[in-house]
């Protein structure tokens, strides 16, 4: 077998994304690319049949945007992560329009006694007793940090026009860039729940909530580290954590050369693809939470001492959104995806239950889990939450003997690494380009 079919044939998806190979110019895009591959017929997939669940928008406990947003695509996986009871099952059946006709384009696999679906009730179980008064903690702290950052905000407003290269400026910058990434970490944990109004801080970052719903959630929880891994994507073709892409020379100078451009421009990137999806795209890629960013330099126009001067104002909000992005993607090379222990597109896939799948794309990271503080912000828990990503942080560590125990019974090893290990394991992945066949 050639090495390209050997590559078509050994994936989690049966067909390369649509698109994949085209400049990301929003996720708008990458929507679009799976409604071509995802045979959804225009409606909503959930394993082989399909369903009409326009009615059912406003209707959704989850909230409007997570249907709205997967229209016309499998959401087989994101169906099966999100919900622990049987429930959602029950209501799905109310919409059911037909069969579809043609196959699935994931080989992902949820059989009833396969690893997925055993922790799955085992977790159901598990959360009618565990501890839920813990989920006040991410809400407190994270509004915490919201009052800290709009303060240090009003901090840098206050320095004098044209006194940057000083001390007095530089450290609230700082400071209110660590803050700021520490919210749209913290935030991530309100992203994947009901919609509620702590999901929207992490907008202020110029990011935007329905586009982290898309690359982060939809695509990379539901695929991680395969071609339809859009949060993977957006290096290219300056990252590949992919092992089975050309890595030569050029691209290993390449990669380190615009290795410090992605720390500073991290966040305007996500701007940058909402404003080309406006020009040159054709769906929505600007709704009314996208005001959420303009908070920032509202409150440096208003508190300010300066007589408003709008480019000094613009000035300093650019400052700390750089600040905020280099903290950013420091923390985003940690976060136990990409090392070489975790298994990617073109590696030897040995089951395809979802659950399975996923223990070997993701690594547990002792540093991150200490506490409820580096959870959110160091994404703990990992293993966890990309399985059953809609429950709270907080409680994730009550659930974690439960995942021991079924990961004994099926003979399952849990991926683990310290920070460190994981900070260097992703530049040895950066550079990996042998595929990892017949070895687990
Ligand atoms: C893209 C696919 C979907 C995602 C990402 C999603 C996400 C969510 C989220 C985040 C919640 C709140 C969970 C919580 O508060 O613990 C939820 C609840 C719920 N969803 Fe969905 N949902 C999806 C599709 C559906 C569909 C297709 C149905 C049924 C037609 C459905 C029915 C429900 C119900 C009934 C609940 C209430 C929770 C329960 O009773 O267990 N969802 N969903």
């Amino acid at each position: 077998m050639s090495s390209l079919e050997y590559l078509k044939n050994n994936s989690l998806m049966k067909k390369f994304p649509s698109f994949r190979n085209d400049f990301v110019n929003g996720c708008w895009k990458w929507i679009e690319g799976k409604k071509i591959d995802d045979n959804a017929a225009g409606l909503w997939r959930v394993h082989d049949k399909l369903y009409d669940l326009t009615d059912f928008i406003p209707k959704h406990p989850g909230g409007r945007a997570w249907l709205e947003i997967s229209k016309g695509t499998d959401i087989t996986e994101a169906f099966e992560c999100y919900h622990l009871s049987s429930r959602p099952r029950d209501v799905l059946e109310n919409y059911c329009v037909g069969v579809a006709t043609q196959e699935r384009n994931y080989r992902y696999t949820f059989d009833d006694n396969g690893f997925y679906r055993t922790l799955k009730r085992e977790i159901g179980q598990k959360m009618k007793s565990v501890d839920k008064s813990v989920e006040i903690k991410p809400k407190i702290i994270h509004d915490i940090t919201l009052v800290a950052f709009l303060m240090s905000v009003v901090f840098v407003s206050q320095v004098q026009p044209n006194d940057y290269i000083n001390a007095n400026y530089i450290a609230p910058v700082i400071i209110a860039g660590l803050l700021l990434e520490w919210l749209v970490s913290m935030s991530h944990n309100f992203l994947h729940k009901a919609d509620n109004w702590r999901m929207y801080t992490g907008n202020l970052s110029m990011a935007a909530t329905r586009d982290m719903r898309t690359f982060h959630i939809l695509s990379h929880h539901m695929y991680p580290n395969t071609y339809a891994d859009l949060e993977t994507t957006f290096f290219d073709p300056h990252f590949k954590w992919i092992p089975a892409e050309v890595k030569d020379l050029q691209y290993k100078i390449q990669s380190i050369a615009v290795h410090v451009n992605i720390h500073t421009l991290y966040f305007f990137n996500m701007l940058r693809m909402r404003i080309q999806g406006f020009f040159w795209g054709t769906a929505e890629t600007f709704y009314w939470d996208d005001l959420v960013m303009f908070i920032t330099p509202a409150l440096i126009y208003t508190t300010g001492t300066q007589s408003s001067d709008i480019i000094e104002v613009i000035f300093k909000w650019l400052h700390i959104i750089i600040a905020a992005s280099v903290f950013h993607v420091i923390g985003l090379i940690n976060r136990g995806h990409h090392t070489t222990t975790t298994i990617h597109q073109g590696d030897e896939i040995f089951t395809y239950d979802f659950g399975e799948y996923q223990m070997n794309a993701v690594c547990d990271r002792s540093g991150a889990n200490m506490n409820i503080f580096t959870i959110l912000t160091l994404y703990g828990e990992q293993v966890l939450h990309q399985l059953f990503p809609s429950i709270d942080a907080a409680v994730l560590p009550q659930l974690k003997e439960t995942l021991i125990a079924t990961c004994k019974q099926f003979d399952i090893e849990m991926k683990k690494c310290s920070l460190v290990g994981s900070v260097v394991g992703q530049y040895k992945q950066m550079f990996r380009d042998e595929l990892y066949i017949g070895k687990k």
